[in-house]
């Protein structure tokens, strides 16, 4: 069974001061797809028990799948073990697959500004979350083939990541993200250093999205995995565990 680390933003706000942390069905979708396949770990830039969004806890408070996973044991003591990111990416050559989430603005030296976020990289050890890291990171996870999925905000880590020629990782890729209306229906394009959709299309990408904001819709290209909000938690966890040939 391969093992699969989750890492999970340590930024309990985001650069506008409102709360913040990782989005909880954005952990707990794929991590219910992916656990019966693999072993799952997690990891965060901080490392031990990061900070969930209080928000998503109470949005998701009827979800069955959330609620299993704030109760569930076994993910509390790996949220309790938590690794801390740098030693994760130490092992960078080993891990496969990435899978970013949620508001991944953090206040690191790219200038990016991470909220929540969570990622996943599934290697023959781990999977991983990579929020934090510099951006040559992502590139190095990427240009070795790897798969690189990220849904909702989670696309934004990966907005400085580029290929073996140095250009975008988005360039000529078919990709998606969360989307101006749904930034705007929330509210948060203040919040927010820049729009994922405009990014992803100034970065030469072709951004797609479902045809009615909120709805689930995933992009596969290459090894670039994208998913668009909440919505698209559990069918990217999907994408990639297809991806994995698990
Ligand atoms: C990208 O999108 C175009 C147009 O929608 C499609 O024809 C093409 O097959 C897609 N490429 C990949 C790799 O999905």
């Amino acid at each position: 069974m391969p093992a699969i680390l989750f890492v999970l933003t340590s930024a309990a706000k985001t650069f506008t001061g409102a709360p913040a942390g990782w989005y909880l069905p954005e952990a707990a979708h794929p991590y219910y797809v992916l656990a019966p396949h693999a072993t799952i770990d997690f990891a965060s830039p901080a490392g031990p028990n990061p900070p969930i969004s209080e928000g998503s806890v109470k949005m998701f408070e009827s979800d069955p799948e959330c609620v299993k996973f704030l109760a569930d044991e076994t993910v509390k003591s790996k949220l309790a073990s938590a690794k801390k990111l740098s030693e994760v990416n130490a092992k960078a050559e080993r891990l496969r697959c990435c899978l970013l989430r949620r508001r991944p603005w953090a206040r690191h030296r790219f200038g990016c500004r991470p909220g929540q976020h969570q990622t996943c990289i599934r290697g023959k050890k781990y999977s991983v979350s990579i929020l934090n890291v510099p951006f040559d990171d992502h590139a190095q996870f990427y240009q070795a083939g790897k798969i690189t999925a990220a849904v909702c905000h989670g696309p934004a880590a990966l907005v400085g990541a580029t290929d073996a020629e140095g250009k975008s990782i988005f360039a000529g890729k078919n990709a998606t993200g969360f989307s101006n209306a749904e930034e705007t229906q929330i509210d948060t394009v203040k919040d927010v250093p820049f729009l994922l959709e405009d990014k992803i299309g100034s970065l030469g990408g072709k951004y797609e999205k479902a045809a009615d904001p909120w709805a689930p819709h995933v992009v596969v290209d290459g090894n670039l995995y994208t998913g668009q909000n909440p919505a698209s938690s559990a069918p990217i966890g999907e994408a990639v565990l297809k991806g994995l040939k698990l």
